[in-house]
């Protein structure tokens, strides 16, 4: 099957000629001057973006050439000075994103309130969330009150923060793989003139696909032909007098009348499944400002309940759905369990006033780094080639590389933080009949999702759905003492991934190695094997001869729970429905994109990862296979 090909990216060619900003290729101007009244003029004003503000609806509004993000931080700016409390998200499209040292050469021409810094010093290629809390700025402009409204740490001003995505790639490239309703679009692709692959038929296609009915649009050019192409694709133009010595600009609608979203009155998610599926969608949904009701909170915790989970990241190959999901569920994970649980560690109160203080187990969360041993030359070759993952290898022999990135995760530790969010409901849901009583019993916009492992088969199976395929496949791993290694110089230190793994316990001398697989677990799957234990010793033995362990008889033994295609089940399946299952070996890994994509789908925002992606996880999949019949899965009041 041919997948699209990765989004690519070209280098910036800003350079600051005193008081201009310009491209080096095309010779055109990012901005003159510091570009801000112009800017507020043609695209906040010009596009109508203001009165949007004042009436604090949610937004999600687009920009063709993201650039030095000066348009976004105006628009940051304008949030905090209306006190907007609608979301506002902002899909900033960019084919030469700006390296650090670039933004900050844009920086110095305008006030720090709005300077921008990029999130990576070296950008990468494809879709790119920055999540709002994470971004470094801060307003000059009173209080923001909103639900985008944040308190600056150490206690400056509050400020207003959207939810920004970057698509780092060619313009129509990336907007054909987005997910999204868009209410504004900014068109700020350099001068058609000089650079018409930032105006063409294909890219106002993929613009109109977008557009919710009576989208707006601003744009610096009043050229002829871009009216033409803008309207060929649904808009209705109308010119403007220009900014400066500028005659005119355009600006205009999508066909339709525009109306505001849906807003629920009590914006809640009830989630039946308290494993590391619940637990990520439930800290998508407090991201998002939602209440939380997890279910199951002391059913047991099955494969979320390894001790120590691995986040990591190796070259597949795969140009599919699970290679390109693999990349984007590693940057996710780094953000999610690097910054959202430290967050609510950091914090002596929860969002709900539920005291969140977990750092009582003295162990730290996460740690960072994982090594892996590089078995054959295809492998090396993947390594070299890529360039989106930092990494650097650490042995002479080359045989080994250090992924900083990675991370081991004290699972018990991230469940207390994330149970200390959320209201906690203990008892499992038994079954279809209990599953509808649940939603019956919460208010009527409230979103479910079901993320219930193994376990969602049987909340679903009086709906015909598709849940049929999902296997078990058992999983052990065993408790080893570590020794020194052949030159007695080194222990080990970081996870290390040598087919299986071994992961190290903080502060401590032994390790987790495992895991095993199986299959067809036998009905005392919880019970440890030897030969499961000797098979785990015996490869670890084969492949790290000079480490020496001996294991102290402690096992722990877990289900997985897998589709046959080894991707997970994630999507909407229902009105106000959501499932998060099949997560396999990697739910560390998968769950917090795959939850964020979940709620943002739920909400109407836009998609974290590309769109074909996310099509390929549905749960309908097997419906075409002859594995299910048609989903309807929407439970009614009735119980
Ligand atoms: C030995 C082993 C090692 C692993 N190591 C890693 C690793 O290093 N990194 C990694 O990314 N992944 C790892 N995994 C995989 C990972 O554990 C799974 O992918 C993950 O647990 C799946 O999470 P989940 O929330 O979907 O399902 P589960 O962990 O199965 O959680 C589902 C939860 O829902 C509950 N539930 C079931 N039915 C109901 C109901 N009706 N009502 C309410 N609650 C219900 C269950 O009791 C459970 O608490 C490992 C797995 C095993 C077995
Ligand atoms: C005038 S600058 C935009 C300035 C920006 N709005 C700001 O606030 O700094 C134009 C931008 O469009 C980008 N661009 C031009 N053609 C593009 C294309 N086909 N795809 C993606 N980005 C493109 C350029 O790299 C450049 O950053």
């Amino acid at each position: 099957m041919a997948f699209p090909d990765p989004l690519q990216i070209e280098p910036a060619r800003l350079v600051v000629h005193g008081d201009r900003v310009v491209d080096a290729d095309h010779g055109d101007w990012y901005f003159q001057y510091d570009g801000i009244e112009e800017t507020r003029y043609v695209y906040l004003e010009g596009s109508g973006l203001l009165d949007r503000l004042a009436t604090h609806e949610d937004l999600v509004v687009g920009e063709i050439g993201f650039g030095t993000g000066l348009s976004f931080r105006l628009v940051c700016t304008a949030m905090a000075e209306t006190g907007y409390r609608g979301h506002l998200s902002y899909v900033g499209i960019e084919g030469r994103p700006l390296n650090a040292e670039q933004a900050e050469a844009a920086n110095s021409l305008r006030p720090p309130a709005l300077h921008w810094t990029p999130p990576q010093a070296k950008p990468r290629a494809g879709f790119v969330p920055v999540p709002g809390a994470k971004l470094p700025m801060q307003s000059p402009a009173p209080p923001g009150t909103g639900s985008n409204a944040e308190v600056e740490p150490g206690g400056m001003a509050p400020m207003a923060v959207p939810d920004l995505l970057l698509l780092h790639g060619e313009a129509s490239a990336a907007l054909a793989r987005l997910q999204a309703q868009v209410d504004l679009w900014f068109f700020d692709g350099f001068s058609p003139a000089k650079n018409p692959e930032a105006w063409t038929p294909a890219l106002f296609t993929e613009v109109a696909r977008l557009s919710r009915p009576g989208a707006r649009f601003s744009t610096f050019t009043a050229a002829s032909e871009v009216r033409h192409r803008l309207e060929a694709a649904g808009f209705s133009v109308v010119k403007r007098s220009g900014w400066g010595k500028k005659r005119e600009h355009m600006v205009g609608a999508f066909a339709g009348s525009w109306a505001p979203r849906p807003t629920p009155a009590k914006p809640s998610v009830t989630i039946i499944g308290a494993g590391i599926a619940g637990q990520s969608l439930a800290l998508a949904a407090r991201a998002a400002r939602l209440s939380v009701t997890l279910h199951g909170t002391a059913a047991a915790p099955e494969g979320s309940g390894v001790p120590l989970a691995l986040v990591n990241f190796r070259p597949s190959g795969d140009a599919g759905p699970l290679g390109h999901l693999r990349k984007a569920a590693f940057f996710a994970a780094q953000q999610t369990y690097g910054d959202a649980a430290f967050t609510s560690l950091d914090s002596d109160q929860s969002a709900d006033g539920v005291s969140g203080d977990v750092r009582d187990h003295g162990r730290p969360l996460v740690l960072f780094g994982a090594e892996a041993m590089v078995s054959d030359d295809r492998l090396r070759g993947r390594w070299d080639r890529e360039t989106d993952v930092g990494h650097k290898w650490i042995d002479q022999r080359r045989d080994r590389v250090l992924v900083p990135g990675a991370l081991s995760l004290d699972t018990a530790g991230l469940r207390r933080a994330v149970l200390a969010q959320v209201a906690c409901v203990p008892d499992a849901v038994d079954g279809p009949a209990a599953l509808r009583r649940v939603v019956a019993e919460a208010p009527p916009d409230a979103l479910t999702f079901i993320a219930a492992g193994l376990g969602s088969a049987a909340l679903l199976s009086d709906t015909g759905g598709p849940l049929d395929s999902l296997r078990p496949n058992r999983g052990q791993q065993d408790e080893v003492r570590l020794g020194r290694d052949g030159d007695g110089t080194e222990a080990l230190r970081r996870p290390l991934n040598f087919g299986r793994l071994l992961l190290p316990q903080p502060d401590s001398d032994r390790a987790w190695l495992g895991a095993s697989f199986d299959r067809d677990p036998p009905q005392d799957w919880q019970a440890p094997r030897e030969r499961d234990r000797v098979d785990n010793l015996e490869r670890m033995a084969l492949a790290l001869p000079s480490l020496p362990v001996a294991a102290t008889g402690r096992s722990w033994v877990g289900l997985r729970a897998t589709a046959p295609d080894h991707l997970p089940l994630a999507g909407l399946i229902g009105h106000s429905l959501g499932l998060l299952t099949g997560l396999g070996s990697k739910g560390f890994l998968y769950a917090p994109i795959l939850s964020q994509c979940l709620v943002a789908e739920a909400l109407g925002r836009p998609l974290q990862i590309e769109a074909w992606v996310w099509k390929a996880l549905h749960p309908d999949r097997f419906v075409d296979q002859g594995k299910g019949s048609a989903v309807a899965l929407k439970p009614t009041a009735q119980g």
